[in-house]
């Protein structure tokens, strides 16, 4: 039974981006040879992208979620073997199976010490593994959990597609959480409707020793910003009002970092001065899962955010989901 006065508490937080740093610029010029135009003032101007980091051919999800962790881990100051779960939010997983968690553990040299999966929700999927692991600590079934969102979107863009290879980085961020009576995850709020699944997805599987469908991202851009717009402001107040608390009470949002325009219209919906969001899209472009463990890393590394403090993470995504946390610090 959960038990009321336990919270999941953020110890730690880390990330890892991999060292490739491709500008516009440097991307516009690649894609030209190929026939491909696209121009770094067209990029900036409809998403506030400047760069993004595009891990190397060598280099797994699971690589990049274990540099994350690690320095999660070290952050926390905790043992990795106390870690009894951990969820990576991924949609581009090392393998088809097993799980990337399930890979990251053995990794970190953890064995056999509670439970390891993934949680498959695209750009919402940290939002979701926030909330799973919350789920999981307060119930008493677990005490530390590791949550990752880790990708490596660029195997599954397609290059000759400017609408979406512009967009997208990889990268990974981890936080973890410890069971506490000190207030840590104070609510939760997690959406799906299936019903739009075909405007962002990559429809493909593999069957019969190859691929059935497309292994490429597609996304209707308009369809899934006028979604995104509208689903961003309702799920970052139903978590407010579960926690009891107004946008006035949150020192820091953290939203999915896919598009400034849709990031600053929340901002705007929410009557928040837009220095209390936390911006990475800039350098990071959208990175999905891991966009805002990402930037969760980089407010804290940089010391914006402060112990006691309230942050509001959202995201949205394929599926289509979006959710959203309201955390103590
Ligand atoms: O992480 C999951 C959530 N994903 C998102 O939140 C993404 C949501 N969507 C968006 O962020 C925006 O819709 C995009 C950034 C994808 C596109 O911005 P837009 O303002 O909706 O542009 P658009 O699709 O209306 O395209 C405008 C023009 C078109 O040309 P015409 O038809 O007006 O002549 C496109 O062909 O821009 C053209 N275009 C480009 N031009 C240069 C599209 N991509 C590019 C490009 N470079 N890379």
């Amino acid at each position: 039974m959960a038990q009321s006065n336990l919270y999941s508490r953020v110890l730690g937080t880390g990330s890892y981006l991999p060292p490739d740093r491709v500008t516009n610029q440097d991307l516009a010029d690649r894609l030209a040879k190929q026939g491909v135009e696209t121009s770094d003032e067209w990029i900036v101007a409809r998403t506030g992208i400047h760069a993004r980091h595009f891990a190397s051919p060598d280099q797994t999800t699971s690589d990049l979620a274990l540099i994350a962790s690690q320095n999660a881990i070290e952050a926390a100051g905790i043992d990795p073997q106390s870690i009894d779960l951990i969820i990576v939010a991924t949609s581009t997983p090392d393998f088809v199976f097993p799980s990337t968690a399930c890979l990251l553990q053995n990794k970190l040299g953890i064995k056999n010490n509670g439970a390891a999966f993934d949680v498959q929700a695209v750009c919402s999927g940290f939002a979701y593994g926030v909330a799973t692991a919350d789920a999981f600590i307060r119930s008493g079934a677990n005490r530390t959990a590791l949550v990752i969102g880790a990708e490596t979107f660029s195997r599954i863009l397609d290059f000759n597609d400017r609408t979406t290879c512009v967009l997208f980085g990889d990268g990974a961020g981890a936080v973890i959480l410890q069971a506490s009576e000190e207030p840590g995850v104070l609510a939760s709020a997690l959406h799906a409707d299936g019903s739009y699944s075909d405007i962002l997805c990559t429809p493909g599987n593999v069957n019969r020793g190859a691929i059935a469908g497309s292994a490429f991202l597609h996304m209707d851009g308009q369809a899934v910003f006028k979604l995104a717009v509208n689903v961003l402001e309702k799920v970052a107040v139903e978590a407010l009002d579960k926690a009891k608390l107004t946008p006035e009470d949150i020192d820091w949002l953290i939203p999915h970092q896919a598009n400034i325009r849709i990031m600053q219209s929340t901002c705007r919906k929410l009557r928040l001065p837009q220095e209390r969001m936390v911006v990475t899209v800039g350098e990071h472009g959208n990175t999905s899962a891991a966009s805002i463990p990402l930037a969760f890393d980089v407010a804290v590394r940089d010391g914006r955010i402060q112990r006691g403090q309230n942050v509001l993470i959202e995201g949205v995504g394929g599926g289509f989901t979006w959710g959203a946390s309201v955390i103590r610090y």
